[in-house]
């Protein structure tokens, strides 16, 4: 049986990619809902409705565990998925337990989306482990809409970065929390702006480390070739041409995944000349 993964579009990748590095002989189904993408600008009403109509997909296609590959859709309709649904449905949130507890009296910068920033549950988790206030919350949809465009490492997405970031002084923070699974995608331009003292943090190892956990827990683990059906809101993705994309982006999550911090000098003054 497949194990599921879901998000509002590619970011999930970096979550089974992880996944697939930790899970050798499972076979997965990877479903991007792309019609409505992105998530990060819509209401929970409609967050609730899209990852309920994707998850009952899933189930149809008799998967044995799912996992909400998107901060977003955790944020707001994790609970309702497991109040409804026997199997076990795994969610992602932000990294800031571990960016606060190795912060030694730096500061923590957490970028995500609008709806994530916005919504009780990231507050929650702050408010329980972040006690003396070292977290500061940037929303950033701009960056979902480039990664959607295949547009990860451009003058644009430079600019943008920079002009979000001006306001504050990177030599501050301890961490930078990518609370958006699409993210991870622009760590090399990340690490040319964040000086070397900042760590980058997020959810998807850990997430993919629990999965392995969970369906061992549950006697679910399988020995299987490794294999990944790719679907886009309900269609299976057959085109070559489609599939050699995909490749791609696992080809530029792979160079992601090792970089961990940031490269700038310390006195961040690449920042001030971009
Ligand atoms: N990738 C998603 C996340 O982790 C949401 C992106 C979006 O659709 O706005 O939050």
């Amino acid at each position: 049986m497949k194990i599921g993964f879901f998000d509002s579009g590619i970011g999930g990748l970096t979550v089974l990619h992880q996944a697939m590095q930790i899970l050798p002989e499972e076979e997965f189904l990877f479903y991007a809902d792309s019609e409505h993408v992105p998530f990060g600008e819509k209401t929970k009403e409609q967050i609730i409705r899209y990852t309920d109509e994707a998850v009952q997909f899933m189930l149809s296609k008799g998967v044995k565990a799912v996992v909400i590959a998107c901060n977003t859709a955790t944020s707001v309709a994790i609970s309702f998925l497991r109040s409804r649904y026997k199997i076990p449905i795994l969610g992602i949130e932000p990294a800031v337990k571990p960016a606060v507890e190795e912060c030694a009296g730096k500061r923590i910068m957490v970028m995500a989306t609008p709806v994530t920033v916005r919504e009780e549950k990231l507050k929650n988790l702050i408010a329980r482990v972040d006690s003396e206030h070292r977290v500061d919350l940037l929303p950033m949809p701009k960056l979902v809409r480039f990664a959607e465009a295949g547009n990860f490492r451009s003058p644009e997405v430079t600019a943008y970065l920079c002009s979000q970031l001006a306001k504050y002084d990177l030599r501050n923070y301890s961490s930078l929390v990518l609370g958006c699974t699409h993210f991870n995608f622009f760590k090399d331009t990340m690490q040319e702006i964040f000086p070397s003292s900042v760590d980058f943090l997020d959810g998807s190892e850990g997430t993919a480390r629990h999965l392995a956990d969970v369906l061992k827990q549950n006697d679910l683990l399988e020995h299987h070739p490794q294999t990944v059906e790719y679907y886009r809101s309900g269609c299976k993705i057959t085109a070559p041409e489609e599939l050699e994309r995909i490749r791609r982006l696992h080809q530029r999550l792979e160079r992601m995944r090792f970089i961990r911090r940031g490269a700038a000098s310390d006195d961040c003054s690449e920042l001030k000349s971009m």
